[in-house]
């Protein structure tokens, strides 16, 4: 018998993805790695999963292939759903009823788009929006549409819609809340976001709550709203939240959480030590973190536990931007002043429908939180004061007033070599500005050779900082 440890995967998600690759580079050969994934297709950018309808491939969207996994000796089975978990005899079962053993086993079942329980949600041309399959069936069915509606106007449900419209779409937003986007900006960001989604040619409909779906008249469906008005489209595109993907947990007795997700401790081991739970499916302080980042900390930490290391997972951040061309919308930390006594400065400008705040913690000396609407010029640089609690050195204001700014200085400047610019990846400014005295003089040549801004994208703004700043510490040096 192989004295390897056998690693067995369920999901092969970009967190799930992310675990293989870096349990395969750093186990030198010491395990046996199983993936088992329900997807017909390895793992593929859901970050940047819309770009498929912008002309991108499935496999531009590829994070891995049959030979990679091959090079790697990853055994891998695609449309393989493991159906049950035997935690004594410490073997998965796949739906096809094939057993595979395990020695640590890692779920990595991420999450399911939620569809509120309305009369009339599973009607025809009713979809959601999370894998190309989805992306396939949206796009067959807005051939033979004129209007198009997105249920939810969160991340998602506004890049979802800018798809609709782009699809050739007279496109519908209905937010439940009295403005889009309530989990990340308040409701000043959400006047300015509201008129830029509009000017993207967007109806936006807020406090709309759906009573149900019904033949329409002048389109396939009519939404009734509990305050007696209506809309009538062609398609629905449901995006109003995820749910994590917990089902094995639920039935096979591992714990869950009281509103669902996988009970993880700092190693991501669930209540079955030999069981580890990663990325959206996973509940770690009551916590589920829909973003890829935060996954691929808790696949980190879990590949740490696994080899005997001491890297834990503590949290994330959850700062964003909207992926939206032209619309800049960004949230960092504390947005909604929720910490005790936050101070919060704003600044709104309607003419140019501008809108930004930031807020301190209650002695004003430390940025804990902003919201930026129409300009994110500052984002990276109030990121990094946020994440690293650099003391003000000027009165908050100053931070997004632009009479007070003065010219904007180069964050990258002051930053320590030891500060992570790419959290997805770990890369620190240190290892790109070793890129760049390579001559990785581009974001595209930093990325190739360091995986910076690979994920989520965030950080791009910011590698490209480093690279002006250390090109310009290059050109006083010569
Ligand atoms: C359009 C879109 C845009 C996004 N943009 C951003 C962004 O800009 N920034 C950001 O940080 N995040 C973004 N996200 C969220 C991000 O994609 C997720 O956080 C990330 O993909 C989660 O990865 P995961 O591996 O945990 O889960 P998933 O991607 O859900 O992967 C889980 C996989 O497990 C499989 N699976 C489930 N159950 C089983 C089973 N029983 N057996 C076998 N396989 C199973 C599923 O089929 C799936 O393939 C976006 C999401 C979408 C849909
Ligand atoms: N740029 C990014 O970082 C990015 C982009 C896309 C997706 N994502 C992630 O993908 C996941 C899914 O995004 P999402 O936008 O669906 O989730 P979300 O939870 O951010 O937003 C869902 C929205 O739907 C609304 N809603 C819920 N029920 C409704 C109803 N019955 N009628 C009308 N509105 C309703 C909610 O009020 C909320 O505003 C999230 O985890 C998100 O972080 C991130």
């Amino acid at each position: 018998m192989s004295s390897k440890q056998r690693i067995v995967v369920v999901g092969n998600g970009m967190v799930g993805h992310h675990f293989v690759d870096q349990i395969a580079a750093q186990a030198e050969g010491q395990v046996e790695i199983t993936v088992l994934a329900e997807e017909p297709r390895l793992a593929y950018d859901r970050v940047h999963l819309s770009e498929y309808f912008g002309g991108k491939s499935a496999d531009d969207l590829s994070l891995t292939s049959d030979t990679y996994y091959k090079t790697l000796g990853v055994s891998h089975f695609i449309n393989s759903r493991v159906t049950g978990i035997d935690k004594a005899a410490k073997t998965v079962t796949t739906q096809a009823g094939e057993v595979f053993p395990y020695d640590k086993l890692v779920l990595a079942t991420g999450s399911y788009p939620f569809v509120p329980p309305m009369p009339g949600k599973d009607r025809e041309n009713c979809f959601v929006y999370r894998t190309i399959e989805d992306l396939d069936a949206i796009k067959a069915a807005a051939e033979k549409c004129k209007v198009g509606l997105v249920v939810g106007g969160g991340l998602l449900g506004l890049e979802a819609a800018n798809a609709l419209k782009q699809l050739g779409l007279k496109t519908h937003v209905i937010e439940f809340a009295p403005q889009l986007m309530p989990t990340q900006i308040d409701i000043g960001g959400g006047r300015q976001l509201k008129q830029k989604i509009e000017a993207l040619g967007v109806s936006v409909h807020t406090q709309k709550a759906t009573k149900h779906i019904i033949d329409g008249e002048t389109c396939l469906h009519k939404l009734e709203f509990s305050d007696d008005t209506e809309l009538e489209t062609d398609l629905v595109l449901f995006s109003a939240g995820i749910r994590p993907q917990d089902t094995l947990a639920r039935e096979f007795d591992i714990e869950i959480g009281e509103r669902g997700g996988i009970v993880i401790n700092d190693n991501c081991q669930t209540s079955d030590e030999n069981i580890y739970a990663i990325g959206e499916c996973a509940l770690w302080q009551g916590r589920i973190f829909g973003l890829v980042s935060p996954g691929y900390t808790m696949a980190r930490a879990a590949v740490s536990h696994i080899l005997g290391g001491d890297f834990t997972f503590q949290g994330a951040d959850m700062s964003t931007k909207l992926k939206l061309m032209g619309v800049d919308v960004a949230s960092i930390g504390d947005a909604h002043a929720r910490t005790p006594n936050a101070k919060t400065f704003a600044y709104e400008n309607p003419e140019k429908e501008v809108y930004k705040k930031v807020v301190t913690d209650e002695t004003g000396e430390f940025l804990i939180g902003a919201v930026l609407i129409g300009d994110s010029t500052e984002y990276d640089s109030l990121l990094f004061q946020c994440l690293n609690r650099v003391p003000l050195t000027d009165t908050a204001e100053s931070l997004i007033v632009p009479a007070l700014q003065g010219p904007i200085k180069n964050p990258a400047d002051d930053m320590p070599e030891s500060t992570f610019i790419c959290t997805c990846n770990l890369v620190t400014k240190g290892t790109i500005a070793e890129a760049i005295q390579q001559g990785c003089d581009t974001v595209d040549l930093v990325r190739a050779k360091t995986k910076a801004s690979s994920s989520c994208g965030t950080c791009v703004g910011m590698v490209q900082n480093v690279i002006d700043s250390e090109l310009a510490k290059l050109a006083i040096e010569a």
